[in-house]
């Protein structure tokens, strides 16, 4: 497929995808598996959209924040039409309208790159309350001791709701059905329900785990969030926002680094959990790492084929973890956000070539399987669903 045919394909897909509630325009990540708005989804979409519409990329993003809880937190689900009879489970999460959990923080970073095309300073100014509110929340609501690492309380707020980092927090058996899984996290929602929603002495005692990917897109954002404020003239807040990413940066080398690698913690004592995923890939995008760590991780990890060079890459999970699953629900496959992540963390070290290969080969994917929401990393067979927005991403990796 050509390049221009290529872009269209994906505009025709995000208005396929494209939904309206009263004043409010959002898309659905796919229409029949994903028909609610989806907290990092939105961002992806707003990011997307920003190449073809900024008027359509803010309604995506004020639409997220019409939603946010008085505390602060953006609940990862919004279920704008519930009455509609779908394939995907209705989880009751706790409250009608939403879920009560939330999804990694890359709103501010979506909205910055809305701003860096059209300096529409008027937006910024309308989004900011919502967004300090949001990054405020996360950082005293989701670190009660003030160490500088936030917490998650359910597999599903790091987006990669089955991952095999998180099967010891969970108490789960390396091979286990879809199904137990999926009855462990909503024990967890259960829990939520009777701690009344209160995290710091209640919920975090049955799933406290400090994800690396969400650490290390909230050290991003936090910086954003601190030009943002600039932006604004709000010199405090840029002040603070930007102290807050060093101490999260600083403690993430504190609790989680050993051996060259960044692993996530679970439990108040912050044990390591040793299962090697993409999630070491993710300080990249952060600017975490040294330079040498980055080569580190490039010549021992993705170019090593028992971890994750595979013919389609990236696995989500390293070809030597006894969890992995060539087809497994992000226990293995390839998923387009991901490679978006680990190809801008390639970009901020100078890995062109590296970068350069994930973007050829997700395009390669997308344009052998179509818009799926996963792909085999094996044989490169696509999976789970279809008209899967995520795709559209490879348009934000630049030639
Ligand atoms: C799945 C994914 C999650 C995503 C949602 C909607 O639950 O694991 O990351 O937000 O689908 O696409």
């Amino acid at each position: 497929m050509k390049k221009d045919e290529f872009r269209k394909a994906v505009f025709e897909l995000m208005l396929k995808n494209r939904r309206t509630c009263d004043q409010y325009q959002y898309t659905v990540p796919s229409p029949d598996v994903y028909p609610y708005q989806w907290l990092w989804d939105s961002c992806f979409h707003a990011i997307i959209l920003s190449h073809f519409s900024l008027d359509d990329a803010k309604k995506e993003l004020l639409s997220l924040v019409s939603h946010q809880f008085e505390n602060g937190m953006i609940p990862h689900m919004i279920y704008w039409d519930k009455a509609k009879p779908t394939d995907f489970p209705v989880i009751e999460w706790g409250k009608e309208d939403t879920s009560t959990i939330t999804q990694p923080p890359i709103i501010a970073y979506a909205t910055w790159r809305i701003y860096q095309t059209d300096k529409d300073e008027e937006f910024l100014e309308k989004i900011y309350p919502s967004l300090s509110l949001f990054y405020n929340y996360l950082i005293n609501e989701r670190d009660p001791r003030n160490n500088h690492l936030i917490g998650i309380i359910n597999p599903d707020e790091s987006g990669e709701d089955n991952s095999p980092r998180f099967d010891i927090p969970l108490g789960l058996d390396l091979q286990h059905s879809q199904d137990v899984n999926f009855g462990k996290r909503l024990e967890l929602v259960g829990k939520h329900r009777v701690c009344n929603f209160e995290i710091g002495t209640c919920m975090r005692n049955f799933f406290w785990v400090k994800d690396v990917p969400f650490n290390a897109i909230l050290v991003e954002n936090l910086r954003v969030l601190s030009d943002i404020a600039k932006v604004l003239g709000n010199i405090e807040d840029a002040k603070y926002f930007s102290e807050q990413s060093k101490l999260i940066t600083l403690a993430m080398r504190k609790f989680m680094f050993e051996d060259g690698i960044f692993w996530s913690t679970y439990d108040l004592d912050y044990k390591k959990i040793k299962v090697l995923t993409w999630a070491v890939f993710s300080p990249l995008f952060a600017k975490i790492c040294t330079k040498d760590e980055a080569k580190v991780l490039v010549d021992k990890y993705l170019l090593n084929p028992k971890k994750f060079k595979t013919k389609f890459p990236v696995p989500t999970v390293s070809l030597d973890e006894p969890a992995f699953d060539a087809n497994g629900f992000w226990r293995g496959p390839v998923w387009m956000a991901i490679n978006w992540f680990i190809y801008k963390g390639f970009m901020n070290y100078g890995l062109y070539n590296q970068a350069e290969k994930i973007r050829s080969d997700s395009l390669a994917l997308i344009h052998q399987e179509g818009f799926r929401e996963q792909f085999n990393p094996l044989n490169g067979e696509g999976l789970g669903a279809r008209d899967f927005t995520w795709g559209g991403l490879t348009l934000d990796m630049l030639e």
